[in-house]
């Protein structure tokens, strides 16, 4: 079990699997992209199966979500989830993407044993996907949100970040849209996550921005205490229900009492937290023939150590070293 000094247990394990991206979304990264892990620092294939064995046999992880940069990005993509998903106790399996390839994948993903996915799409509108993304891909979300869909990677849930100056407009018609094609949607507060270190708090859309727009066009009840459980997201039934919109409000409304994650990056560091200063190398133990009882140790010890919180509040935050896309969301 991977439990912490105040009683949390991990039991969802999110693996990054490549901290390249095929876009540049203005809140994660520059244009001009990042330095990105060399070939030699990333875990293989097999590595990352044996990491997810011991922590799905060993440790109590039951669900595994995999994550980027752009996951959909590495080639042994389906062989790895095709492992995974033989595993015993089977875990459930979730993809995090930005949804370009995946008109592709869907259904060989689908058949690997991929559960379901998230697509992060913050418009509708192609051009205003053109300037927070920097690339010309609409088309591409659209199209592989549709057929995640259609190969039964459901519920399929879509991710909207809203930026000033660009889509904070949208999000009463990004809830009419995911309403019309089924899809849950899910506003997300900009982090303190970007590779630029750009981040404001003044200048960031709050939840409650965001749910005084949808007001505007919908009525919104909150869903009963206790069923929120350990998700990031809190939801509401949209006009009655059964639709539900969910908001993920990492600022204003920290949910890191009930966190249930452990974290694994590209090249093979545990983190406890989005926001930890600190990781522990797996990769090191892996690579120098530790048993699996060794890896499930290490990794034990370094959930024990996992603070309270994100420490966002505090006046001395400091902004994590690594960005978003190579942390894995
Ligand atoms: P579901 O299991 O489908 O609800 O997935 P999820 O919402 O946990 O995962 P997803 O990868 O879609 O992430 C949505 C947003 O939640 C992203 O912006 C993540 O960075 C954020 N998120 C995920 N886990 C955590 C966490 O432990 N802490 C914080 N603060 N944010 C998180
Ligand atoms: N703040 C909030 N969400 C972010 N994402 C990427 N960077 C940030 C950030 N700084 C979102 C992506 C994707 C999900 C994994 O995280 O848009 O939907
Ligand atoms: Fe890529 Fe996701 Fe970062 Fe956008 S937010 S650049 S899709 S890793």
């Amino acid at each position: 079990m991977l439990i912490d000094t105040y009683g949390r247990v991990a039991t969802d394990l999110r693996v990054s699997l490549t901290d390249r991206c095929n876009l540049r979304c203005t809140y994660c990264m520059p244009e001009e992209g990042l330095s990105w892990l060399a070939k030699p620092d990333l875990l293989t294939d097999e590595e990352i199966v044996r990491l997810v064995r011991v922590a799905v046999t060993t440790l109590g992880v039951t669900e595994v979500r995999f994550t980027g940069g752009e996951p959909l990005l590495r080639p042994g993509l389906t062989g790895i989830v095709q492992e995974c998903a033989a595993l015993a106790p089977r875990p459930q399996l979730s993809l995090t993407t930005n949804g370009i390839g995946l008109a592709r994948t869907a259904g060989a993903l689908k058949e690997a044993g991929l559960d379901r996915v998230n697509v992060s799409l913050d418009t509708l509108r192609p051009e205003v996907f053109k300037t927070l993304t920097r690339r010309d891909r609409h088309k591409d979300v659209l199209a592989g949100l549709a057929a995640a869909h259609e190969a039964g990677l459901t519920p399929v849930k879509v991710n909207s970040v809203l930026m000033p100056g660009h889509n904070a407009d949208e999000a009463p018609d990004l809830l009419a849209w995911a309403v019309e094609h089924g899809y849950e949607l899910r506003f997300i507060e900009q982090m303190p996550l970007d590779a630029q270190h750009g981040w404001k708090r003044e200048g960031m859309i709050t939840a409650g921005d965001i749910l005084a727009s949808l007001r505007t066009r919908f009525s919104l009840t909150e869903e009963g205490a206790g069923e929120r459980g350990s998700a990031p997201a809190e939801r509401w039934l949209v006009d009655g229900g059964p639709y539900r919109v969910g908001v993920i409000a990492s600022v204003t409304r920290p949910f890191c009492a009930a966190c249930d994650r452990t974290r694994l990056t590209a090249d093979g560091q545990i983190r406890t937290c989005l926001f930890a200063s600190e990781e522990t190398d797996l990769r090191a133990a892996l690579r120098s023939g530790a048993p699996d009882e060794e890896i499930a140790r290490i990794w034990r010890q370094a959930m024990w150590g996992k603070k309270a919180g994100s420490g966002l509040d505090d006046p001395s935050f400091l902004q994590p070293q690594r960005p978003m896309s190579a942390i894995g969301g």
